[in-house]
């Protein structure tokens, strides 16, 4: 290195030594992750920003990143929706799992504590019932979560352009791409109305790695997801205004049953002459090799991705911890979209 650039280097190791040693001196919990929570307000502020609280008022507990939020999620009753109602109610939120799957959808949130509500997303009617009656139980909405979706038919028929069914991509478009628009439509306006000039929200979307690149899902779904990753930055661009974060998420290959249908299906199309009952196999069979597929495929060794690591990318768009991120669409794929490695590396 050149002699008067390292003198400058070490004039600004000693620069940020110094303020260091100040800061801790003033805030002696800064920056050590185990006392994140207790390092409170009546300290000395920290110089280099509240590293503690996100500049609330009161600081929020690591375990309760949701504290008194009321967050709404589609698609909820199983799968990643469920992973995701799990973990806010997990950390304080009150959640209402709106799903079609009543069944499922009802015991999920009897067992968890919170509320469910028919809705199918791709019904307009349903989705501004759902957002109403959550603001007329809880008083407010934070969070509203588009994760419903469907993969749509996975033959080999269906994924041919050429014998593309008119009626089944518009039943893709209609639940992944409008079901998600609906949902920030009235998402924003409780959040918008929360009064003095819009009280701020989080919307966030679960999308896919099939909206970043082609290649990764069946032509209407990829149609789909890419329309979601499009409307989410503009929805991002309009409601920043209201201070209201727009935000997605895009998976690579999670074993929840759509991923393990399809595949189930395409295996039983190829090996069609094969006995049925030979093809069945157990839940947990069919996840561990949809998982150990998914493995295969991945840049990123020695993790399985699980709906809970959706979770986790969800909680932090739903928590105050994101409150600068917006129009973001926060890839969760161990790398593999980044990437073709074409020179053996
Ligand atoms: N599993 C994956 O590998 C993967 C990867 C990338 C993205 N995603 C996306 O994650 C989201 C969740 O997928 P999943 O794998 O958990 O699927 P899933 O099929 O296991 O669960 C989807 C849930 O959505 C509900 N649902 C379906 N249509 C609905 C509608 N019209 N209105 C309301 N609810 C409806 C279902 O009843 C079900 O509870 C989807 O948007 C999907 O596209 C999944």
């Amino acid at each position: 290195m050149h002699g008067a650039a390292v003198a400058a280097t070490m004039t600004a190791v000693e620069f940020i030594s110094d303020k260091m040693a100040h800061h801790h001196q003033t805030n002696p919990n800064c920056g050590d992750a185990t006392t994140l929570q207790s390092h409170h307000v009546a300290a000395a502020p920290c110089p280099w920003g509240d590293t503690t609280n996100n500049g609330n008022a009161a600081a929020v507990p690591m375990d309760k990143r949701l504290e008194g939020k009321v967050c709404i999620v589609t698609g909820g009753a199983q799968g990643i929706g469920e992973a995701i109602a799990r973990m806010f109610v997990r950390h304080g939120a009150r959640v209402v799992i709106a799903d079609i799957d009543d069944a499922a959808g009802e015991a999920l949130a009897a067992s968890l504590g919170c509320v469910f509500e028919h809705c199918d997303v791709s019904v307009e009617a349903d989705v501004e019932r759902t957002v109403q009656r959550a603001v007329a139980r809880h008083g407010r909405l934070d969070v509203y979560c588009n994760n419903a979706g469907v993969l749509g038919r996975q033959t080999r028929a269906a994924k041919r352009i050429a014998s593309m069914d008119a009626a089944e991509f518009e039943r893709v478009l209609r639940v992944n791409a409008l079901g998600a628009a609906l949902g920030m439509k009235h998402a924003a306006r409780a959040m918008v109305a929360r009064g003095g000039g819009g009280g701020g929200g989080s919307i966030l979307s679960v999308a896919s790695v099939a909206g970043v690149m082609g290649g990764m899902g069946p032509h209407a779904y990829t149609a789909s997801k890419h329309a979601l990753v499009g409307l989410t930055k503009n929805v991002a661009c309009e409601l920043g205004e209201h201070g209201i974060r727009v935000n997605c998420i895009s998976p690579f290959g999670v074993a929840t049953p759509m991923l393990v249908n399809a595949w189930r299906q395409q295996e039983e199309e190829e090996k069609s002459s094969a006995p049925l009952e030979e093809e069945k196999k157990s839940s947990s069979e069919s996840v561990e090799k949809m998982e150990e597929v998914v493995r295969g495929l991945a840049t990123l060794k020695g993790v399985t991705l699980r709906a809970s690591d959706i979770a986790e990318a969800a909680l932090f768009l739903a928590s105050d911890e994101s409150r600068y991120v917006s129009g973001h669409n926060l890839v969760v794929d161990g790398g593999v979209t980044t990437s073709t490695n074409l020179i053996g590396l």
